[in-house]
């Protein structure tokens, strides 16, 4: 009779039940034991906690079967929550009863180090620990933080495909699929079609998955990572920098609100974290960045690309999160306004991230006229029939317009502290990685 009363709850909500008996299906991740106690570490998926076995109180029975438990094999466990103020979660479960579900054979991640090929390797199975659960934490509420920004300031969500004919970012990259009888891309950008998104809804975003088919083996660079790309109609550069900064701000104090157990999982300065959400962000042109790294002994071209010794060199001067502006024309996209006074820059920002993150948004007002467009199209090297329904956008009603893509792992990399973007996707695409 007593076992059917008995709520089943998940760890998160241990603090809802203190002093009550509970039900909880749990993992077993460590164990340790002596002759009258032993320790078990448990997870859910929702927390991790422990549970506190006394020989005195279980019997002779169920404390023999808790010593025995293998790593990562499941059960019931039965038992009273108690406040615990030397553990990181603060609750524990004095354990009644334990009901084996599913054994464990000898489970391959053990609370020993492994080096990351081995991770990697394991990654449907490590996604179980506790770093990569907060870090996964955390990236499902800056998704739903995203929702909820982009909802309050009016944009609608319009999906872009992921099979495209089309090549924004340019053609060194593209991962190339037939489509029946013609040639097709994984998406690199759903930015054109966010384009003709924003002549049709005003203010829009995607969200989704990108690829870009880059040899480039760096701690920044997935072969499929998720972009959020915002489009303003009627908007200039200026205006898209105070979204871009606000919608950061947002996402670094949603973070902090809402996942403050995570990130002391990781050890990430909450402090730091604070400062990050202070708009305005600096600003700089690309000219000066040229300036500033030579005065700082880091040898620079006007003209040159910034690589990750550059950005980290520009965004170590600041403390907040830092705006370079309007980059040399023969080193972006077709797509990018032309400067009003000046034919050798175009009208653009990157965001660098604090403390060696790098670019986390790249973005641009859009060029408008069509002929200036067309000339443009037609230097990258692409064939103006494939963006025809691009071009009818600046025929019919063309606006200044302007947006941005945030990278959601670049992101995630740095207001989690983590080394590398394969840590901040559940099932990383790296070159010579597509299992698991
Ligand atoms: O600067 P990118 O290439 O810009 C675009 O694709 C534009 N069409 C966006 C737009 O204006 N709508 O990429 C934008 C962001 C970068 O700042 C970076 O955060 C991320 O996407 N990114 C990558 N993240 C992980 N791995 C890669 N290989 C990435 N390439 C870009």
């Amino acid at each position: 009779m007593e076992e059917l009363l008995l709520e089943t709850i998940n760890i998160i909500d241990a603090p809802k039940h203190v002093n009550e008996t509970v039900k909880i299906g749990v993992w077993l991740t460590d164990k340790r034991s002596s002759g009258k106690i032993a320790f078990l570490q448990l997870r859910d998926g929702t927390a991790f906690f422990q549970g506190v076995v006394l020989k005195n109180i279980v019997g002779e029975d169920v404390f023999d079967e808790a010593k025995h438990l293998r790593q990562e094999s499941s059960f019931w466990i039965t038992g009273e929550i108690h406040e615990d103020t030397r553990s990181k979660f603060g609750y524990e479960i004095q354990v009644q009863s334990i009901e084996l579900i599913g054994t464990s054979e000898e489970y391959p991640i053990t609370p020993k180090d492994h080096g990351i090929d081995f991770l990697l390797d394991h990654r449907h199975l490590w996604l179980r620990s506790s770093r990569p659960h907060a870090i996964l934490t955390i990236r499902n509420e800056v998704i739903r933080a995203t929702y909820e920004f982009f909802n309050k300031e009016g944009f609608t969500k319009i999906d872009a495909p992921i099979l495209t004919g089309n090549a924004p970012e340019g053609t060194t990259d593209l991962f190339h699929t037939e489509y029946f009888d013609h040639d097709a891309y994984l998406s690199q950008s759903g930015q054109l079609y966010e384009e003709a998104g924003a002549l049709a809804f005003n203010k829009v975003f995607s969200f989704g998955p990108t690829f870009r088919a880059e040899k480039s083996k760096t701690r920044r660079h997935l072969i499929e990572f998720w972009m959020i790309e915002p489009e303003m109609a009627f908007m200039h550069q200026e205006e898209s920098l105070e979204v871009q900064e606000n919608y950061v701000a947002f996402l670094v104090q949603n973070v902090i609100d809402h996942c403050a157990s995570s990130l002391e999982i990781l050890n990430r300065d909450v402090e730091l974290l604070k400062k990050y959400t202070k708009t305005p962000y600096p600003r700089i042109s690309y000219d000066e960045a040229i300036e500033m790294l030579n005065k700082g002994g880091i040898p620079a071209k006007w003209g040159d690309d910034f690589g990750s010794p550059e950005e980290t060199y520009l965004a170590d001067q600041f403390e907040q999160p830092v705006f370079i502006l309007n980059y040399p024309k023969a080193i972006k996209p077709f797509y990018m306004k032309p400067h009003p006074t000046r034919d050798d820059v175009v009208i653009c920002a990157d965001l660098l991230a604090p403390e060696g993150y790098g670019e986390i948004i790249g973005g641009s007002e859009r060029a408008v006229d069509y002929d200036y467009l067309l000339q443009q199209i037609k230097s990258a090297g692409l064939n103006p029939a494939d963006y025809e329904w691009y071009l009818d956008l600046r025929k019919y009603g063309s606006v200044p317009h302007s947006g941005f893509g945030l990278g959601l792992e670049r992101f995630l990399t740095w207001v989690t502290g983590e080394d590398h973007v394969r840590e901040t996707i559940p099932f990383p695409r790296l070159l010579n990685r597509i299992y698991p």
